[in-house]
């Protein structure tokens, strides 16, 4: 099964108290999802490949090491992307693909409507952002089209999960990673995340 990291950091902490504040605006909520995603990709590329290259310093050669992976940040429409520029500040080599999906209002399936990744991305490690993990339906449909199209390693960042949203992921996509950075334990009937945040996207983007 994937890891759950659910970040115990201070600073993420303090800052998940701001966005969860009501009275917190779109300007500054939009700078903390940011910098929330920033110190989530911190953890989450902890085990990123290294190799061993050489430098001259100003004094002498030293032994250093360097990133030896091709790596893609792919968020999902439209909140998904709130979370880019946070893992672009530490990742700045990484290309960027977007996804979107709705519901069937018939079959209730989710249909991709928007998809532009990487030419190469089946050989990149992808990075999907998604702030809020409720039911799951949105990311475990966004795994399973990226797997469709040959993605082998993805991780799911996202600044809120619930129970419902960890566990979808978990059975669906046994092999993807899930870093957020609070968890909730419970949905309300219209799907929201309690006491959560809000509609993360109408916040980001000042909709509502
Ligand atoms: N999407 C949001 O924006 N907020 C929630 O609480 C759940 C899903």
């Amino acid at each position: 099964m994937g890891k759950l990291f659910i970040s115990e950091h201070p600073l993420i902490q303090h800052k998940m108290s701001m966005l969860r504040n009501e009275e917190t605006g779109s300007k500054e909520f939009r700078e903390i999802v940011e910098e929330v995603a920033m110190l989530l990709s911190y953890e989450a590329t902890r085990d990123l490949p290294l190799v061993d290259t050489k430098v001259k310093t100003p004094i002498a050669m030293a032994d250093c090491k360097m990133i030896d992976a091709k790596l893609a940040i792919v968020p999902i429409l439209r909140a998904g992307i709130g979370m880019t520029d946070g893992l672009l500040a530490l990742m700045p080599t990484a290309k960027v693909g977007h996804i979107g999906l709705y519901r069937d209002p018939e079959t209730l399936n989710p249909v991709e409507y928007y998809c532009k990744l990487p030419a190469d991305v089946e050989e990149r490690r992808v990075f999907l952002t998604d702030p809020m993990l409720a039911t799951g339906g949105t990311a475990t449909a966004a795994i399973g089209f990226l797997k469709e199209k040959g993605v082998k390693n993805i991780t799911l960042l996202c600044v809120l999960a619930a129970p419902d949203g960890v566990k979808k992921v978990q059975t669906e996509h046994p092999d993807v990673d899930i870093y957020t950075a609070a968890y909730d334990t419970m949905l309300n009937d219209h799907g929201y995340i309690v006491p959560g945040l809000g509609d993360a996207g109408d916040r980001i983007f000042g909709t509502k």
